[in-house]
């Protein structure tokens, strides 16, 4: 399928390609990025990573919405990957997102996820988002509160708690 491009002043939000392996690995490789975003919460050989990259693809394939892969503008560097995403199980239909520690404190993050937002609720008129959220994870909780969501529930995966932010679509 072909997925669409969204941009924002510095940034480029695309489909994956194969080459961005050495990028996703080393962000997946991050211990305080695994912490947040993989199931074990540790860091993840490169065959995980590589299997985490094909399921975001995949989630295009069966969804019609994924994760972008996240790039700047300016140098075409991958620094982290955000979007609409909704696997079975799930509690809602979430924007996620992960940034590259080295580019962590430059508003990337939220630069991309408003982008996201708006394409759930303008273009996939979702009714509502949500953010799944490690409560210890105080710069996603500062990501999503910026995005004006706000602490809605608990959701237990597991033995985690987690923190389910959200909010809904001003359009619906
Ligand atoms: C969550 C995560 C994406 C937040 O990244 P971040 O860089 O802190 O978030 P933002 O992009 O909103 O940047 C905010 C910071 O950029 C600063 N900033 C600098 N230039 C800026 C600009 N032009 N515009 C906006 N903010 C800017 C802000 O002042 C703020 O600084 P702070 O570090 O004092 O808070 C990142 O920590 C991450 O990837 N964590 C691991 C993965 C993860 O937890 N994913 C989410 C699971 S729920």
């Amino acid at each position: 399928m072909s997925i669409p491009q969204l941009e924002t002043k510095r940034l480029r939000l695309r489909g994956f390609v194969a080459a961005d392996i050495d990028a996703i690995a080393s962000i997946y490789a991050d211990p305080e990025v695994a912490r947040f975003i993989t199931m074990d919460g540790v860091p993840q050989s490169r065959l995980n990573a590589w299997k985490s990259m094909t399921n975001m693809m995949g989630h295009w394939a069966l969804r019609g919405f994924g994760m972008w892969a996240v790039e700047l503008k300016a140098t075409q560097e991958l620094i982290g990957f955000m979007g609409p995403h909704f696997p079975e199980t799930w509690p809602g239909q979430e924007i996620g997102w992960a940034v590259a520690r080295a580019h962590w404190g430059r508003g990337y993050a939220t630069e991309g996820v408003r982008a996201s937002l708006d394409y759930a609720f303008q273009t996939l008129r979702w009714p509502k988002v949500i953010h799944i959220i490690n409560p210890a994870n105080t710069r996603s909780i500062s990501v999503a509160e910026k995005i004006g969501s706000t602490k809605q529930d608990v959701w237990t995966m597991g033995e985690r708690e987690l923190l389910i932010y959200g909010q809904s679509n001003p359009s619906a």
